[in-house]
């Protein structure tokens, strides 16, 4: 049976101040310019700089810029990067530490150390949480499908010498070849599902990559609604529908609706969800690979 979503406004959860932030922001500290080891300061700060002049949709293959997301032509930095001289001041800040200690804390999905496993971390756009996972000790594969932002996490990890990163510039809808099969404990996929215009495909492909035993870790936009259905936002409730009209995909789930998506494609659900401030978190365990449900499925011959 799917376990009950626990709800926490916030603010509450900022006032608890989850025990692990400070520890993993402490574990960041280690990726500063005096910690530089492939490169000097100065080819560094210049070849981040080279990043955010990429304003270029050729190098994504796009045939124009009209009608693509303006953050796939133009670079953004996404996570907040201290690099102790200087800092990036990334579009989503440290949201993707915080993502992290809920899921040790909240959720207890993890604990603080991920020494020894393998992880699959799901569209690491400017490789904050990529940094992070290898910090915890874990042998992290990260995959975007941008290449400018693939390159600079890459970039990244060669800087500060983390050869525990390996960056593909892929979309996670390709990671279905036999490397990725039944190869990783954990997936990472924060902040992502919601973007896509297959979630339950990218779900099962999920399930395919994990190891017997293995955990999805996913947080995702979503919208309160008892009824189980998925809603594509409109339009209009686009934060900038003048600027991005086409946007990303924008499919909701319910929470509800998510965990018994997750429960179709193979997933148990051992935990309840936390929903906080319109974002789900939520757990699914790989117990053992199972078929699931095929009919109507929009690549039939995924595993
Ligand atoms: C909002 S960001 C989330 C970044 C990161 N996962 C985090 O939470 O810190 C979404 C990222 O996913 C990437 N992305 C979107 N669809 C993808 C796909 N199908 N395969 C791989 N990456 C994808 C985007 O390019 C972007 O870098």
């Amino acid at each position: 049976m799917t376990p009950q979503t626990s709800s926490i406004p916030a603010a509450d959860l900022s006032a608890r101040r989850l025990p692990s932030y400070s520890h993993l922001h402490e574990l960041m500290r280690r990726f500063q310019v005096k910690d530089l080891v492939n490169v000097d300061a100065e080819s560094f700060m210049r070849t981040l700089d080279e990043f955010e002049q990429l304003d270029d949709h050729e190098m994504e293959g796009f045939a124009g810029r009209d009608k693509q997301h303006p953050i796939y032509v133009k670079f953004h930095w996404g996570h907040r990067h201290d690099f102790g001289e200087f800092s990036k001041p990334g579009r989503m800040g440290n949201h993707h530490i915080m993502v992290m200690a809920t899921f040790i804390d909240e959720l207890k999905a993890i604990g603080q150390s991920l020494a020894g496993k393998r992880v699959l971390d799901i569209g690491c756009w400017t490789g904050g949480t990529s940094l992070l996972l290898a910090a915890m000790g874990a042998e992290v594969v990260a995959v975007e499908e941008v290449k400018k932002y693939a390159e600079c996490t890459r970039y990244l990890a060669h800087a500060f010498d983390m050869r525990s990163i390996e960056v593909r510039h892929m979309s996670l809808y390709e990671c279905i070849t036999d490397e990725f099969q039944d190869a990783f404990d954990l997936v990472l996929f924060p902040g992502v599902l919601h973007h896509l215009s297959d979630p339950k495909l990218a779900l099962r492909i999920t399930f395919n990559c994990l190891t017997d035993g293995g955990s999805c870790l996913i947080e995702t936009l979503s919208f309160d609604h008892d009824a189980e259905i998925v809603a594509r936002r409109a339009l209009e409730l686009a934060p900038d529908p003048a600027r991005e009209p086409w946007g990303w995909n924008w499919l909701l789930f319910t929470p509800g609706t998510l965990m018994k998506t997750m429960e179709g494609v193979g997933y148990t659900i051992s935990h309840p969800c936390t929903v906080m401030d319109g974002r789900t978190f939520v757990v699914g365990r790989r117990d053992r690979h199972t078929d699931l449900w095929r009919a109507g499925l929009s690549v039939r011959t995924i595993r």
